[in-house]
């Protein structure tokens, strides 16, 4: 049981009396199966932890039992998206897991123009990084464009922004970063001139708007999977499925397991592996 400070001010005296109310811990199962049936995230391995962080943010909006932080979740749509953002991990870097981009590019240039889709892209690192690969890559010369969707609504902005700090640019060469992005005091802000085959929105994957987002030769979901159950994974392989052009391919992270299932077809094996539509 945990407690929540209440303070009650008593106008006339400008006295303040700190009163201990209880944080009522109920309905926190209900919270985490909540969020796994809208977002797919499944919380319960990481309860405990989980557990401290939305008492946290219940007690920073005054709220006192995790119940009522459900029951207002159902209208309330701004406090349920700083809950998602609270709870998503948005860890990304430009130029993560290189080799397996490398491959999916020489795939690219099978394709006749190619449209892109990373989802989720987070704060952005993974579409800009497609974009900077296609640009430099002087045996392709085909229009490309590649949109970023993310249910983070913070990530996404930041994405929208295009300001990093060096860390995210840890693998990039000094020629990259000169020419991709200016130096402000100790940030790395794109050039959005560079950019212009690129977009970004926040949604949700298990959104049905999501299908209409169009097709694409290729698509990334790396490192999203990863957070979901085995039947959640598998739904998520079905959208992506149907959002396949004709001979298009998936391309998931290293630690992206994903059970046999009747929408795709699993090819090669480690960082070769992709899937096609079956
Ligand atoms: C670790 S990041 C991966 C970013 C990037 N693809 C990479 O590999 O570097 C995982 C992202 O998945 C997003 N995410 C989780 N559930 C989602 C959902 N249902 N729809 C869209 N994005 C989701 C999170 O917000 C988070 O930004």
């Amino acid at each position: 049981m945990f407690f929540r400070k209440k303070k009650k001010i008593d106008i006339e005296n400008q006295e303040v009396e700190v009163i201990n109310e209880p944080f009522n811990t109920y309905g926190l199962s209900d919270l985490l199966h909540f969020i796994k049936r809208e977002i797919g995230v499944d919380l319960f391995p990481k309860k405990a932890i989980i557990e401290t962080r939305i008492r946290l943010f219940c007690e920073e909006k005054n709220i006192n039992s995790f119940r009522k932080l459900f029951d207002e979740i159902q209208y309330n749509k701004e406090m349920k998206q700083d809950l998602v953002n609270l709870l998503t991990v948005n860890e990304t870097y430009f130029y993560r897991e290189l080799i397996q981009l490398q491959e999916a590019i020489e795939f690219a240039k099978t394709r006749e123009g190619v449209d892109v889709l990373c989802a989720p892209c987070a704060s952005g690192e993974e579409v800009y990084t497609i974009s900077m690969m296609l640009e430099e890559d002087h045996t392709f010369r085909k229009r490309f464009n590649i949109i970023g969707i993310d249910i983070n609504s913070e990530a996404i902005q930041k994405a929208k922004n295009g300001i990093y700090n060096a860390r995210s640019l840890h693998k990039l060469s000094d020629n990259l970063k000169e020419k991709y992005f200016t130096l402000v005091s100790d940030k790395y802000q794109i050039k959005k001139e560079k950019f212009l085959h690129v977009d970004f929105s926040q949604i949700n994957v298990f959104d049905d708007k999501f299908l209409s987002f169009g097709k694409f030769d290729i698509i990334f979901s790396r490192n999203m999977l990863i957070y979901f159950d085995e039947d959640f994974r598998i739904k998520a392989m079905q959208k992506f499925s149907k959002l396949l052009k004709e001979g298009g391919r998936i391309y998931l992270g290293h630690a992206d397991i994903v059970p046999e299932n009747e929408y795709l077809q699993k090819h090669g094996f480690g960082s070769s592996c992709y899937y096609t539509k079956k």
